[in-house]
Formats: structure tokens, C-alpha cells, sequence
């Protein structure tokens, strides 16, 4: 693994000068913060050795190299699930091979069922911790020179980070809410008993990713910023059908202001 982790690292070295200190990782429906990128190099992942390749609708699968704010980026456009059937070593090996690049900061971004009575279709959720409800845990088995076999997580989600966002998104005019983010398996979306036990476990919103990458991401000491884009809600009394179409629907209508937040914040680390 780790054999794999470096010799992917040097072909991307190889491949590029750039090193970029920030990575993203953009989730379903979200791809087109991409655009807002200057793109310098764009790698399919098929060409990438050791990189599992994507296969849900809606994440075209490259890594970026670019510019965003007047800082270089990298950027996963499209991430690696879980309920493909991926194990949870390869959901987190683009997180490896990015610390092994250089990476110090991580932004996740997502899209999320609300439970949380006060959100809103459409709000962004600054996650500020979460509750990793995944059947695999990424750091099983041996542990990886990173970081320690126990690592603490008390502040999984840069502390620092979250004031500048919101501080950018004051100042912007951008409505946020805040909250805790429950991963699942997936690929069901919740019954109404399940939003309802996941907001009593304490989850203001749920969605079937991220986790595993920032638990990574944090035992390699890397600091992580989080957004969940909420897509539709798991409210008693609101819930309605919800289908993926949808759910990209409703990313991709809040996708610009998610991306004013992520470029000033590049901009101000
Ligand atoms: N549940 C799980 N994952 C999701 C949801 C949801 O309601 N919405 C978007 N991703």
C-alpha cells in the first residue's frame, strides 16, 4: 500500500512542477467548482497508476492542478464511494497520495440530507464534526507512520478554518448553517425512522461520504475545512421523495457561492 501511495506520487511529481499546499475535494454535483479553477493539468484517473476510476453519474473522475484565489490547487473532481464497492483503503488513497504531494489543507464539500429543523434546500452546513457511521473504518488494519494508532479527534475540523468561513461569509452576505455530519453506507437514502434516529444520535445532516477522508486527512495531520451542500430534507413533516437528479439539482444551484467561500478562503491561508 504504501509502495503503491509513493510510486503514484513520484508519476504525479513527474507529471507536474506544481505543488500546491491546498486540495480539494469536490463532491456530488459540485464538480463545477472546476471551472473556477485555472486549470494547469488535468489528470483522468484512468492514467493515473494505482487510482481506482469513478463511476457515479455526476463525477467525471480527474485530478486538477490549477489556480484558485492566486494560489495553487489540486482538486479531486469526483471521489471514490464506498457503495461502489470500494474498500475503505481505496476511498482514502487520493488523500494519501495528496499528503504524500505536499497537501497541509483539505476542503471537502458534499451533499447532504438535512434533519436539522432550521435548514433549508440549499443552505451550505459548515460541518463542524461528525459522526462516522460507516461499516469499514479507513485506518483498520496496520497502522500507517502518519500519525498515531490512536489519534485524538476533538477538532477533526479546523477550528481556524471555520471562523474564517465565517467571517467570509458574513462579510459576503452568504447564509450558513452549521452542524455535525453522519456518513452511512449508502446508496439507500434514509427511511423517516432513520433521519429521525440520526438526528437524535445527534446529526444535522447525512450523506454517504467524507468522513472516511477527513478521518485520513486528520491522522496525517493535515488541517480540514467541510461543507455539506443540503439537497434535500429528512425533517418529520418535509420529508419528500428525493432521487440523485434531484439532488444534483439543488447542488448545483448553491455551487457558485460555495465556490466565492472556498476561493477567499485559498486566498487568505
Ligand atoms: N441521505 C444520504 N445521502 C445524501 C442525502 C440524503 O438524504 N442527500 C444527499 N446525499
Amino acid at each position: 500500500m504504501l509502495q503503491q501511495i509513493k510510486e503514484t506520487a513520484e508519476w504525479i511529481k513527474q507529471h507536474t512542477a506544481m505543488r500546491p499546499l491546498t486540495a480539494i475535494v469536490l463532491g456530488t454535483g459540485l464538480g463545477r467548482l472546476a471551472q473556477e479553477i485555472e486549470i494547469v493539468e488535468a489528470f483522468p484517473y484512468q492514467d493515473i497508476p494505482n487510482f481506482p476510476v469513478s463511476t457515479v453519474e455526476g463525477h467525471s473522475g480527474k485530478l486538477i492542478f490549477g489556480r484558485l484565489g492566486g494560489k495553487d490547487v489540486m482538486a479531486l473532481q469526483g471521489r471514490f464511494h464506498f457503495y461502489e464497492g470500494y474498500n475503505m483503503k481505496q476511498v482514502t488513497f487520493p488523500i494519501r497520495v495528496m499528503y504524500e504531494l505536499g497537501i497541509q489543507n483539505l476542503f471537502v464539500s458534499n451533499a447532504a440530507g438535512g434533519m436539522n429543523p432550521d435548514f433549508e434546500i440549499g443552505d451550505l452546513m459548515l460541518i463542524t464534526d461528525h459522526i462516522n457511521f460507516m461499516p469499514e473504518h479507513p485506518l483498520h488494519g496496520p497502522n500507517f507512520p502518519t500519525g498515531p494508532r490512536f489519534p485524538d479527534m476533538h477538532e477533526a475540523y479546523d477550528h481556524q478554518f471555520l471562523d474564517m468561513a465565517r467571517a467570509i461569509a458574513k462579510e459576503k452576505g452568504i447564509r450558513t448553517v452549521e452542524g455535525v455530519y453522519l456518513a452511512t453506507q449508502g446508496p439507500t437514502f434514509e427511511t423517516p425512522a432513520e433521519y429521525k434516529m440520526y438526528h437524535i444520535f445527534g446529526a444535522d445532516a447525512v450523506g454517504m461520504s467524507t468522513v472516511p477522508e477527513v478521518i485520513v486527512a486528520h491522522h496525517c495531520g493535515i488541517r480540514v475545512f467541510g461543507v455539506s451542500i443540503i439537497t434535500d430534507l429528512g425533517v418529520e413533516g418535509k420529508i419528500v421523495e428525493v432521487s440523485h437528479e434531484e439532488v444534483q439539482k439543488a447542488a448545483d444551484a448553491v455551487q457558485p457561492l460555495m465556490a466565492e467561500i472556498f476561493r477567499e478562503m485559498v486566498k487568505r491561508i
